[in-house]
């Protein structure tokens, strides 16, 4: 079936159903559909004959490769209307005709075929398909996938190109392993430039403990990327992870199913694995009319798989780069002078726990005893090859290592927990910027004699938070033109923040590059705004009103006044300009600089043309142009730049304030997440804080910060399932429903009804969306369940919204108000005593 068919919002649901009969009824007589951009039985293609997307960004039919000095041609996908011949996909890879008598058809069998003049059948999709030829076609995607499709069967996908990945990797596309079917969809290398028959290198996700992304050639590591922590690849040195935050996606289920893909606005942009055996990631440029690359794997010779062997690590910057750690000698230092590393290290000095377990094992008694074994810790390192996954805590972490004498190190990262390596370590290396800390076991007479350098227990320290703040210091001061006495006091209270912000005293690493943070003069923003006039008001933010203004350039902006009444304005304006001047993330409003001056506070925004969520959902007239599918943009897009807060390589950053009218919209509907004035940051090893001054908003507040002030990622995700309610209904949570009930107690019990997917707004219901809204509004009660722990964190609600055909968790009573609660939602400057279950406190909210 057509899948472009897009419905006008507002018609009614019998125009939509005659719509869909017209378009089915034209597309069972195969002429009005064999159009440019599919193949049928009774329209092959023939060597000069191509298929179009809708697009027109990819073409399908037969090529030849530039520069070959052959003239076979093979069937294949490429990239249309740019001058650089870009094949991203192959069908006869191995079995080229050697003239232009080829075909492209649909079989006897219905699968798709490639043949050549003697009518040999040269390649096949090969699927058991047992249906009438005249029942699939083939048809091209927009997304670049060629689709065997059967016709009869609600256009059931028979086949498709994105499942038989070679060289390239598609927005879209998905590789990894499938646990149950065990199909594993990596990618290929071409021979040559000029040759596009199987080459010798692979690539794909490596289904290890922890997945991480490997190249191999002829099935021997060359590459690896670490393992994924829910952000980045953590062994990608000095990585600009920007590339992975954006759009990037990796799931597993720990049953084998391990998946990665990513979208990008732009369909002319791929990962591709060429020859020599390494993946580009390029993008087109049209002002350089060519592909411009934005990474290469591996990019330096330390990448190079095991380049250093056993206990080896691998110096990119250093000559010669291999040096044993500490504690550990070349296993034949001939060879090792000479240049070969590959037999890499051995340990020096026998672990306590060996020669204890030998003691032991011999029946003989003392000689066995000496001080325990502790660590040496590597810092900013690529961690070895097989971690092994342990449920301890970051305390416990080493202890669990240190209680197994076949354990030889431990790590931990936030996103992936603690790792354990069993045995020799492979493939270190030393980064200068990011990377994370390594705990080799030594004996303890290896660590006396760097007794400094070691220690049993890691702490782990805040340095980014540490830069950011200096720097948007330095640059705030930078551009300070007249001393005012309340920049200085403002200056105290940064330097304040810092020190808060930063619990170690570790040097600050010079790798983060923060934009300089301009410093507006208050009377350029009074002009821009027209003098603050109430024309230009957008809206009452957090703190203060938030006006419309345009600079002398013609930039629009948002400028945010923070309300002179407000007492803890200047705090909380330091704290908005600390924490999102170090955030840049597609959905998350960009901040663009600050003001400062006498009395006055004002932040200044990227300009949002579409304002907020709520003006939309909750407007008769505007909510229809929320359609399904952009509410479900809307929900993905609040969850990545959700999980860009809470899983920032260091910072953990809960909102505290996330609502409908804190969503802003951009020009194409994107959700941005906006007001960040009651954030708070945690530190590395902090999951969880308390505080006595409850801010928020009723309705969007988890029950355990609203009655105990207890705040973490779980309550963030607690206002994203209202979020989602609301975003799926069309009503607010505040909004009283039949007999009473508020959004949440009515959405439960429409699901113990089993009518979730009438709680979607009439306005965009639609029929074949009803599994989806159903599978929303699970994911919406899950997020709102009760107890913190119950909830999913924003990773897995990501994975649960696009991952189709998943067992989602039953989800059991979400926690409902019982007295009206959230009904006062309290979103004016005001301070109201409430009481939830009889617990009394006083809420101070910011807006
Ligand atoms: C391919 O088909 C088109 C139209 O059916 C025809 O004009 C053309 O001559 C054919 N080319 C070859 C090489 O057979
Ligand atoms: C083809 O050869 C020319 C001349 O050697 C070269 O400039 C061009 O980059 C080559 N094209 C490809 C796709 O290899
Ligand atoms: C193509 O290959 C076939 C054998 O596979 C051969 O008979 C034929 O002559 C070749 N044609 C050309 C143009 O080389
Ligand atoms: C194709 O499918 C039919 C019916 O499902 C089955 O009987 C047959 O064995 C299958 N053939 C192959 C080659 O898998
Ligand atoms: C397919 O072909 C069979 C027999 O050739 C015919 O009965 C049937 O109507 C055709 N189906 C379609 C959808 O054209
Ligand atoms: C691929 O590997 C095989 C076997 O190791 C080798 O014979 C062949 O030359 C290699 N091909 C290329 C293009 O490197
Ligand atoms: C797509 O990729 C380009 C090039 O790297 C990048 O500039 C752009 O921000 C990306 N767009 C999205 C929507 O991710
Ligand atoms: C070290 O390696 C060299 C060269 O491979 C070899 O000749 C020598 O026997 C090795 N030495 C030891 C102690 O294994
Ligand atoms: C390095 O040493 C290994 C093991 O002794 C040997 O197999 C290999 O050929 C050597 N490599 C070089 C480049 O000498
Ligand atoms: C312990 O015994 C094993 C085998 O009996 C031996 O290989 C190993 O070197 C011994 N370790 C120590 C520390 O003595
Ligand atoms: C130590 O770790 C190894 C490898 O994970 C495991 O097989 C073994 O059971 C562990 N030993 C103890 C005592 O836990």
């Amino acid at each position: 079936m057509e899948p472009v068919m897009v419905f006008p919002v507002n018609t009614s649901r019998r125009f939509v159903v005659v719509l869909l009969l017209l378009a089915a009824f034209s597309c069972f007589s195969p002429r009005l559909c064999s159009g440019e951009d599919r193949i049928t039985f009774s329209t092959p293609i023939n060597d000069s004959e191509t298929l179009l997307c809708k697009s027109g960004i990819f073409r399908f039919g037969f090529f030849t490769p530039v520069n070959s000095t052959t003239r076979l041609r093979y069937a294949g996908i490429w990239y249309d209307k740019i001058p650089i011949q870009t094949v991203v996909w192959v069908a006869n890879k191995d079995t080229p005709i050697n003239d232009t008598s080829g075909v492209i058809s649909i079989s006897d069998d219905g699968n798709l075929v490639v043949t050549d003049g003697r009518n040999r059948r040269l390649w096949s999709t090969n699927v058991n398909v047992t249906v009438a030829s005249n029942a699939t076609w083939v048809h091209l995607m927009d997304t670049g996938n060629l689709m065997l499709q059967d016709n009869r069967n609600n256009g059931e996908i028979l086949w498709e190109s994105f499942k038989h990945p070679y060289n390239s990797f598609l927005p879209r596309m998905n590789l990894g392993t499938d646990g149950r079917t065990k199909e594993n969809l990596r990618l290929t290398s071409w021979r040559s430039d000029q040759d596009p028959s199987t080459g010798n290198y692979t690539a794909g996700l490596a289904p290890y403990t922890f997945p991480e992304l490997l190249i191999w050639k002829n099935t021997v590591p060359q590459w690896r990327s670490g393992p994924w922590n829910g952000q980045v690849f953590i062994g990608l040195p000095d990585m600009d992870s920007l590339l992975f935050l954006d759009g990037f996606n990796l799931n597993s289920d720990n049953q084998g199913t391990v998946s990665m893909s990513y979208t990008n606005g732009s369909f002319m942009y791929h990962f591709n694995l060429d020859p020599d055996g390494a993946i580009y990631q390029r993008d087109w440029s049209t002002s350089m009319r060519g592909w411009r690359i934005g990474v290469r794997f591996p990019s330096t010779p330390c990448d190079a798989y095991a380049r250093c062997g056993q206990y080896g690590s691998c110096h990119p910057r250093e000559d010669p780069p291999c040096k044993c750690v500490k504690g550990f000698v070349p296993r034949n230092n001939t060879e090792w002078n000479a240049g070969n590393w590959s037999n890499g290290c051995v340990r020096r000095a026998p672990l306590q726990c060996e020669r204890q377990r030998n003691v032991s094992s011999n029946g003989g008694g003392g000689g066995g005893g000496g001080k325990r074994d502790g660590f040496l810790k590597l810092q900013k390192m690529k961690v070895p090859i097989s971690a092994e996954q342990s449920l301890a805590n970051e305390q416990n972490c080493p202890k669990v290592c240190l209680d197994n004498c076949s354990c030889t190190a431990y790590a931990y990262d936030r996103g992936i927990g603690c790792m354990l390596w069993n045995g020799n370590l492979l493939d270190m290396q030393s980064f200068l910027g990011s990377g994370i800390d390594l705990n080799i076991r030594l004996a303890h007479s290896e660590l006396q004699t760097h007794g400094k350098r070691a220690i049993m227990i890691t702490a782990p320290v805040v340095g980014v938070a540490f830069v950011a703040a200096v720097c948007v210091l330095l640059a705030c001061r930078k551009f300070k033109k007249r001393p005012e006495p309340q920049k200085d006091r403002s200056a105290e209270l940064l330097f304040k923040r810092m020190e808060e912000l930063t619990s170690g005293n570790e040097s600050a690493s010079n790798q983060v590059k923060l934009k300089e943070l301009p410093l507006f003069e208050f009377q350029v923003l009074a002009t821009s705004t027209d003098n603050f006039s109430l024309r230009n008001k957008l809206g009452q933010g957090g703190f203060g009103p938030v006006y419309k203004g345009k600079l002398p350039e013609g930039q629009e902006i948002a400028v945010k006044r923070l309300s002179r009444a407000s007492g803890q304005g200047l705090e909380e304006l330091m704290n908005e300009v600390v924490v999102i001047s170090k955030l840049q993330h597609r959905n998350l409003v960009k901040l663009l600089g600050c003001c400062i001056e006498g009395e006055e506070r004002l932040l200044v925004y990227e300009y949002m043309p579409k304002k907020s969520l709520d003006a939309y959902l909750f407007d008769p007239l505007k909510q229809k142009i929320l359609d399904w599918k952009t509410r479900l943009n809307i929900m993905e897009g609040i969850c990545r730049g959700l999980l860009y807060l809470h899983r920032d390589s260091r910072l953990k950053i809960i909102h505290r304030d996330l609502k409908a009218s804190n969503i802003l919209l951009d020009e194409n509907l994107n959700p941005k997440i906006s007001d960040f004035g009651l954030a708070r940051v945690f530190r590395a090893n902090e999951d969880e804080a308390n505080t006595r001054r409850v801010v928020g908003t009723y309705g969007y507040m988890s029950p355990e910060y609203a009655m105990e002030g207890i705040f973490s990622e779980k309550s963030d995700v607690f206002s994203l399932g209202v979020i989602f309610l609301e975003i799926i209904s069309g009503r607010r949570n505040s909004h009283k429903e039949e007999n009473n009930l508020n959004l949440l107690a009515y959405v439960w019990k429409l699901w113990n009804e089993g009518e979730a997917a009438s709680l979607a707004d009439r306005v965009v219901f639609d029929e074949r969306f009803e599994k989806e809204i159903t599978k929303c509004v699970q994911i919406g009660l899950l997020c709102v369940q009760e107890v913190a722990n119950d909830r999913p964190n924003v990773s897995t609600v990501i994975w649960m919204l696009t991952t189709e055909n998943t067992n989602l968790p039953e989800p059991k009573q979400p926690f409902i108000a019982k007295r009206g609660v959230s009904e006062a939602e309290s979103s004016d400057q005001s301070s109201q005593k409430v009481s939830i279950n009889d617990v009394s406190l006083t809420a101070v909210t910011g807006r």
